[in-house]
């Protein structure tokens, strides 16, 4: 089987060009960000203070997430329900990354990617894939862009959104983000030894895309 992991902090526009590149290469796109903002929504949902390890790890048997692949394009399910937009709101995000730094959670789901990669060939995304996830990923790329370039990009996509936000927070929160996925003590955000390491600051998404194909394809033999 071929695994490429991709790894980096948010809004480095890992899951758009990773959605593209699995297309393109014929793999199986697993979004494992979208696993822990389902957690992270549940949560929410249910009131639970997604910073206390006992409560959420307690939710974690009546949590069945569904990654599906339809016609326009994965869709994330929660107990059967459609949340591929719930869960990409700013506050899940945060959640999320509350909920990611509990060991438990990670253990949890680590056990589902796993699996999921060794029944096809997976293009995976997230923080942690190339370092604990699949350390014998065919190919490993830690794509990362400045905290600036990253909050522009993500203020553009939600002011097209009709959102009302103002860039500061939206660096701010960025910045916060960061922080916790870099500072926290299981399985933090960093680059595996043996990652590529690809900037996109001051690349458009096309000419991302294009180094990353280059990339997995010179590397995937
Ligand atoms: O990539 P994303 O923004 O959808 O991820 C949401 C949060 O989940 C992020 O703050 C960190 C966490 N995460 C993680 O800890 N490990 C992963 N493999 C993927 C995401």
């Amino acid at each position: 089987m071929i695994s490429i992991a991709i790894d980096g902090p948010s809004g480095a526009g890992k899951s758009t060009l990773a959605k593209r590149l699995a297309k393109q290469l014929g793999y199986i796109y697993v979004d494992t960000g979208a696993m822990y903002r389902a957690i992270g929504l549940y949560a929410l949902q249910h009131g639970i203070d997604v910073k206390n390890e006992t409560a959420v790890q307690a939710t974690l048997a009546d949590i069945c997430i569904g990654l599906k692949h339809e016609d326009d394009g994965q869709h994330v399910y929660l107990n059967k329900k459609d949340v591929s937009d719930a869960i990409r709101e700013e506050k899940v995000g945060m959640a999320a990354s509350a909920v990611s730094a509990h060991p438990t959670v990670r253990a949890y789901l680590l056990e589902a990617q796993r699996g999921m990669a060794m029944a096809a060939d997976v293009l995976m995304d997230g923080r942690d894939i190339g370092t604990v996830v699949l350390p014998d990923a065919t190919v490993k790329i830690f794509l990362t862009a400045s905290s600036k370039a990253r909050a522009q990009r993500r203020y553009k996509e939600l002011c097209e959104k009709g959102q009302t936000i103002d860039f500061d927070t939206v660096l701010a929160d960025i910045e916060q983000r960061d922080y916790n996925d870099t500072h926290r003590a299981a399985a933090p955000l960093k680059q595996a030894e043996d990652a590529i390491l690809v900037d996109t600051s001051d690349l458009n998404f096309e000419e991302s895309f294009e180094k990353l194909l280059d990339l997995i394809k010179t590397h995937a033999k």
